[in-house]
């Protein structure tokens, strides 16, 4: 190694250790050494010099933690000891019975025991070998889980690389979960772009942690509790100090876990942490108990399910009863209609309920509801409470069967069902006030288009009074339209108002609109609101079809090809490509002004600006439609015949003759497909 690398070596190796320093205080410890930004800064030099010199680039790297990586199918991988579960109790009393069992099997001894909270969210096994992180496994089933590496580097709070008080093989397991704060953020920008809101946070840490994308994995600030040392460590001979262990090899275990002498000082903990739970920024559903020497654990071993030496007590959530007042059903962007069920006011979990989703009609089948009935609502990890049952008992004569609607509440159309999903829709797409105010409102959403101080109410002012019938339109507002529009909204007592817009709420808006124009291509189509199509599939297509003509005449075939495209999203974009309406909505997108290519490609350049082109014949990389949208974008004229104020042809394979030999005679520049391309990139 000459004298240079080595000096760029050793500064990415300090680099490594003081990011993850820095990162190691800031996740695991609270604490705050720099700025954010010098932080960033710190990071992102240790990314220019691993891209720069990509030999020094290892896996236990804090770069990893940003993502990157695509993963088209997560193999899956035997876990070195089944991941088992835990046996539950919901009673004091068996808990007592417990103590007992463990008293018997393991008679004359002093048995202490290790109280955790039970964090909610989804098992992960972390395997070390030379004291770098080599595996990150699901649970799966038990036997054998996915090899998520990739995304497990993303979670800051999981060290990549242990220091040398770690083995050389090392196990450690725990649970990844997303915070309640973090989870509020997450839903919040969901709300804002008006996209379905993730219903509970351990499902979208589950989710999130089979993202193919770990970029994406990276975005939602995933986070690990660890709660087992799974391989034999020098000195380590209970489970407390395998938690202090953990600790001081940099995993993020919490403080609250603590040594009981006796089952009583385990019901105290319990006690404890029942209302203090939550307070924690962890959705948390218990607090597991575990025998805590290592050698009476071996002795009480494992039955096929749990292991005999812990029990998890798990809390009861909070529940209520109030009656049902009212179904009502709601449109969503995609027609999807959702029944919502309003309930006399009632307090849970200090927050005042009125209305709970129930998903979809099979759902009210499901639970047998009537109108009027008792009903029990639980508020668990949800941020919306869920109905789970009714009170017979409690359910009158006057008790009303509930009529499942057939036609849309809002259009009424007829509604229907798609194959293999619980949902009826209404398919009057076009000229349904719901949809079309939800196609808008995901349009101009801070991930698309973020145009900003339009609501819902001013988008239906505008569509009522007639001034636009899609997103397109937005484009052709002017002031005049927007000054003194009515809108209609509900004040804090739920009574209609009227209100108008004002001048500086109607410059707000046009500038904003014309603000958005310069979004880019990704932007775009992500706004364009075509089902399944999220962030990154809309980065995806951006990628791989360089503009929309691409991407409009693109095929079935062509776009399952992508990667990271399924059958479902392939079939749903040609389906969306094939409307015309949709077609036109693009076509005037395009004309006022929105750039629907990607700039990544082609170097924009006015040197064909009012250059007046003729094209001919058939191209390798462009149809005719294609070349000809190109030069109008970069402010070149197309026109269809030769004059003496042409500028070029382009000439392509087959060609018309006359166009040719028109050109020879003016004396027209001819040039070539690949003329052209250079012409636009000089
Ligand atoms: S110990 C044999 N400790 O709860 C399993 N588990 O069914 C030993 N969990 O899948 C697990 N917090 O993912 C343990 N402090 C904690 C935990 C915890 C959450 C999860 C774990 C397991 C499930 C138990």
């Amino acid at each position: 190694m000459n004298s240079k690398d080595q000096i760029v070596k050793q500064k990415i190796e300090d680099l490594k250790s003081e990011i993850e320093y820095h990162n190691n205080l800031y996740y695991n410890e609270d604490i705050n050494e720099i700025t954010d930004l010098e932080f960033d800064k710190k990071l992102s030099y240790l990314i220019e010099l691993e891209k720069k010199y990509p030999k020094f680039k290892t896996n236990d790297s804090p770069s990893q933690r940003v993502g990157g990586t695509i993963t088209k199918k997560f193999e899956t991988k035997n876990h070195e000891t089944p991941m088992l579960s835990l046996s539950n109790t919901y009673s004091e009393s068996e808990l007592i019975d417990f103590d007992k069992r463990m008293k018997k099997n393991l008679p004359n001894q002093k048995i202490d025991y290790t109280c955790e909270i039970k964090y909610d969210g989804v098992a992960l096994s972390l395997i070390y070998e030379n004291r770098k992180l080599k595996y990150a496994l699901t649970r799966g089933d038990g036997k054998k889980g996915d090899n998520i590496t990739t995304n497990a580097y993303t979670i800051r709070s999981i060290p990549l690389k242990l220091s040398s008080i770690a083995p050389n093989y090392l196990e450690v397991r725990g649970e990844v979960f997303i915070s309640k704060s973090n989870f509020k953020k997450l839903n919040y920008y969901k709300k804002k772009n008006n996209d379905p809101l993730f219903a509970n946070a351990r499902n979208t840490a589950s989710g999130t942690l089979k993202l193919q994308d770990s970029s994406e994995v990276a975005k939602r600030k995933l986070d690990c509790f660890v709660y087992s040392l799974n391989s034999k460590f020098e000195s380590v001979n209970n489970h407390n100090e395998a938690l202090k262990t953990l600790k001081n090899l940099n995993f993020n275990v919490p403080d609250s876990y603590k040594k009981c002498n006796s089952i009583e000082e385990v019901i105290s903990y319990i006690k404890f942490w029942e209302n203090k739970r939550e307070n924690l920024d962890v959705e948390t559903d218990g607090i597991v108990i575990k025998v805590n020497n290592f050698n009476q654990q071996k002795e009480l071993g494992f039955t096929s399910k749990n292991p005999r030496w812990a029990i998890a007590y798990k809390y009861k959530s909070e529940s209520a009863e109030t009656s049902l007042k009212d179904i009502t059903y709601q449109v969503g962007r995609t027609g999807a209609i959702t029944p919502v069920a309003h309930l006399k006011p009632i307090k849970l979990s200090g927050s005042i309920i009125r209305k709970a989703s129930l998903y979809n009609f099979n759902e009210i089948k499901r639970l047998d509801l009537r109108i009027g009935d008792t009903i029990i609502i639980e508020k668990g990890g949800e941020i919306i409470p869920k109905i789970t049952g009714v009170n017979i008992d409690r359910r009158s004569n006057e008790s009303k069967a509930i009529k499942f609607i057939t036609q849309c509440p809002s259009c009424s159309s007829q509604i229907s069902k798609i194959k293999n999903e619980a949902n009826y829709y209404c398919r009057n797409h076009k000229n349904c006030l719901p949809q079309i105010v939800g196609k808008v409102q995901h349009f101009i959403g801070k991930e698309a288009m973020n145009i900003e101080f339009l609501g819902p109410e001013t988008i239906k002012g505008l569509i009522n009074n007639d001034l636009i019938k899609n997103i397109a339109d937005l484009y052709k507002l002017n002031y005049d339209d927007l000054f003194d529009l009515k809108i209609e909204y509900k004040n804090s007592e739920g009574e209609r108002k009227i209100r108008s817009l004002k001048e500086k709420s109607c410059q707000n808006i046009l500038n904003s609109i014309i603000k958005s124009k310069n979004s880019s291509y990704s932007n775009i189509l992500f706004g364009l609101g075509i089902r399944y199509v999220g962030k990154s599939t809309a980065e995806v297509l951006s990628e791989n079809f360089k503009n929309i003509e691409k991407l409009i005449n693109a095929k079935y075939d062509d776009i399952i090809r992508t990667s990271e495209i399924g059958d479902k999203i392939a079939k749903s974009i040609s389906h969306f490509f094939s409307d015309n309406d949709n077609i036109s909505i693009i076509s005037e997108l395009e004309k006022n002004g929105l750039k629907l290519y990607s700039k990544k490609n082609i170097n924009i350049n006015s040197s064909i600006k009012d250059i007046k082109f003729v094209i001919t014949g058939t191209f390798n990389d462009y149809s005719r439609n294609e070349l000809k949208n190109i030069i109008k974008r970069y402010g070149g004229k197309v026109s269809s015949s030769i004059s003496k104020n042409t500028d070029f042809l382009i000439l392509g394979e087959n060609f018309g003759p006359s166009k040719k030999s028109k050109a020879d005679n003016l004396g027209t520049n001819i040039i070539s497909e690949n003329d052209f391309k250079n012409l636009l990139l000089k």
